[in-house]
């Protein structure tokens, strides 16, 4: 493909974002921006440094003197918070359940969406998140809003962390999952929200490889 250009996938949490964003970028080979990530680095340094997390001037404050790296390598992508491997630590449980009340303040939202068009600023970018479509980068050549039925979306989430050796609970998935999509669509800036001309996949009956396959189908299409 000749024609240099963004693919936005935004969607609830659970849906297969960022599983097929990076499987769509080495097919591709474009650059995968995963935006989830860099809301979930700036939550652990705020929980480290003990932060009130309904302060939103500390929280721009803090990431003003933070510096977040998406550093690709052959093993996947690895997240340094300030030069340090914070990529399984943004995983744990407390980053989790704090990282949407952190990712809701405006201020925040506003430092961290002129970094994330920084980097995909050249093109050939695969960015997943909640508000890419529709904010970050409403010019993107191909929209998609990726979901999947919440049952499905815990029972993906169980079977990572039952690989993964954790202790995992459906139903407390379930709820966890829905009470995150509940936040994250009713926050005032930039909400979760379907952007008027991205294309909806249902991922529920399928797999990761096919749902690529739907995407770089969109993207060829555009690049005609
Ligand atoms: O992978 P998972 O669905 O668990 O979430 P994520 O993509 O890592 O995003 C974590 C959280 O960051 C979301 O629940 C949102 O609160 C926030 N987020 C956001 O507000 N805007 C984005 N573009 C990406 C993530
Ligand atoms: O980024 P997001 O929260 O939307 O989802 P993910 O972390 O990419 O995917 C959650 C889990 O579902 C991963 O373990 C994927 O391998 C799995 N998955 C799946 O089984 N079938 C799909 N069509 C998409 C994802």
């Amino acid at each position: 493909m000749n024609k240099k250009m963004n693919i936005a996938i935004d969607g609830p949490a659970g849906a297969g974002k960022s599983t097929v964003a990076k499987l769509v970028a080495e097919q591709l080979d474009y650059l995968y921006i995963d935006t989830g990530a860099m809301y979930r680095t700036l939550t652990l340094a705020a929980l480290r440094e003990g932060i009130d997390l309904q302060d939103g001037g500390a929280l721009t404050h803090i990431l003003s003197q933070t510096t977040i790296h998406l550093q690709h390598e052959q093993t996947g992508v690895r997240v340094l918070l300030n030069n340090e491997d914070v990529t399984d630590a943004i995983r744990l449980k407390d980053v989790t359940s704090n990282v949407s009340l952190v990712s809701s303040h405006e201020g925040v939202r506003i430092e961290m969406v002129e970094r994330q068009r920084r980097l995909a600023e050249k093109g050939e970018a695969v960015l997943d998140g909640r508000d890419i479509g529709t904010y970050v980068l409403p010019d993107a050549e191909v929209k998609v809003f990726l979901t999947a039925s919440v049952e499905e979306r815990a029972r993906r989430r169980y079977e990572e962390q039952k690989e993964k050796g954790m202790p995992a609970d459906l139903d407390q998935l379930k709820e966890e999952i829905a009470h995150r999509d509940q936040l994250d669509s009713t926050r005032v800036f930039a909400p979760l929200k379907k952007a008027d001309d991205a294309v909806e996949i249902d991922s529920t009956t399928l797999s990761i490889p096919e749902v690529a396959e739907v995407i770089i189908g969109l993207a060829k299409e555009r690049a005609r």
